[in-house]
């Protein structure tokens, strides 16, 4: 018996990640939460004929509390798509004020109702996002670092079908030979190439500017969408995919399923001291930044370990370049995230 909980499940990426929660056989209760037409979407969705029982949550009026705590009540996986999305000429940073507040008061009702649940957070900016959520778990005494998860799984998607179409090999079988380190933004984020998987001969044949396009397609592929959307928001068919796909892995494990050996597993933007050898990690190569996206083993709905990426994957010189880089936005997005929420009341 699994409930998950989703909060903005009426939104671009809510929608679509609802119904493929709603087709994975393993959840039993699938409640959907947003401040709009939740009711209409739980509806829709439960007219599938799937396991999960589907309800709708939306609060009557603005001083409505109790549709939130509904939603979440029992729940063993929440994920959150809730915010607004960015449009042309706004970066993710742009972002913050508004997903900030609507993060905080989220992850505060978590807190209260569902402090054993495992929480996926999509809002951007992930960078600053995660790293609210965790302050405000922690004012509240239920931090649990290994249940905490900034997705940034639509990167490593990106990575696969860009690398698939440069190198000449399926997308598909990329999975776990790519690992995106890092943030969730622009040059925060850190494609690594596993050159120790059967795709080095192909990848050793790039130029150093094919490299590098594919690089800053993988860092920057999300302004793709936005152009091309013109105004109508970002990415949230590719996002809903993404956001699934890790969020399978997490019922995967709740059913004990353990995660995949034979590959690299996703990345997850995580609190790292919070996790066994993430301390050292962070003081030894990432200067002392304690929010990072690295490769996840997850055990019943948590983090059980992570991979190190500089023991494990051979880490180029190239790549370290970027890693440095990476480590100044993370920084600040983390400061700009834990001081809003020491700030506010
Ligand atoms: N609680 C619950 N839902 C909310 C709240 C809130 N406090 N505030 C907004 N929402 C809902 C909206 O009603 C909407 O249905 O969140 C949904 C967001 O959907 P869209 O506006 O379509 O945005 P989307 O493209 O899905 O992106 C949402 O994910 O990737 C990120 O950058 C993106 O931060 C943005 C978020």
């Amino acid at each position: 018996m699994v409930k998950v909980t989703v909060c903005g499940a009426a939104g671009g990426i809510g929608q679509p990640l609802s119904l493929l929660l709603k087709l994975n056989p393993q959840v039993s209760e699938l409640a959907l939460f947003d401040i709009v037409n939740a009711k209409g979407v739980a509806a829709d969705l439960s007219h599938i004929c799937t396991p999960a029982v589907v309800n709708g949550y939306q609060p009557a009026n603005k001083e409505d509390k109790t549709a939130i705590v509904d939603a979440l009540k029992g729940s063993d996986l929440v994920v959150i798509p809730a915010g607004v999305p960015r449009k042309p000429g706004m970066t993710r940073a742009d972002l913050f004020n508004i997903n900030a507040s609507i993060i905080r008061d989220l992850v505060a009702n978590i807190g209260r109702t569902a402090p054993n649940a495992a929480i996926l957070i999509i809002s951007n900016p992930v960078n600053a996002t995660v790293p609210i959520a965790a302050e405000v778990l922690k004012k509240l005494g239920v931090f649990n670092p290994r249940k905490l998860f900034g997705v940034t799984t639509l990167d490593s998607v990106r990575a696969e079908t860009f690398l698939g179409e440069l190198i000449d090999v399926a997308p598909t079988s990329l999975k776990g030979k790519i690992s995106v380190i890092g943030g969730h933004s622009g040059d925060t984020i850190v494609p690594l190439i596993n050159v120790n998987s059967d795709i080095a001969s192909k990848v050793n044949k790039l130029s150093k500017s094919q490299y590098e396009k594919f690089i800053n397609r993988v860092q920057f592929g999300g302004d793709e969408v936005v152009k091309a959307k013109n105004g109508a928001g970002s990415a949230t068919l590719s996002m809903a995919y993404a956001g699934y796909r890790f969020a399978e892995g997490v019922l995967d494990s709740l059913a004990g399923k353990p995660t995949s050996t034979t590959t690299v597993p996703d990345s997850s933007y995580i609190y790292l001291p919070g996790v066994p050898g993430g301390k050292e990690l962070a003081s030894k190569s990432l200067k002392n930044v304690d929010f990072f996206s690295v490769p996840v083993v997850l055990e019943n709905g948590q983090i059980k370990s992570f991979i190190n990426p500089f023991e494990s994957l051979k880490v180029t010189d190239d790549e370290k370049k970027l890693v440095e880089t990476a480590l100044g936005g993370l920084e600040s997005s983390i400061k700009q995230g834990s001081s809003f929420v020491q700030g506010s009341k």
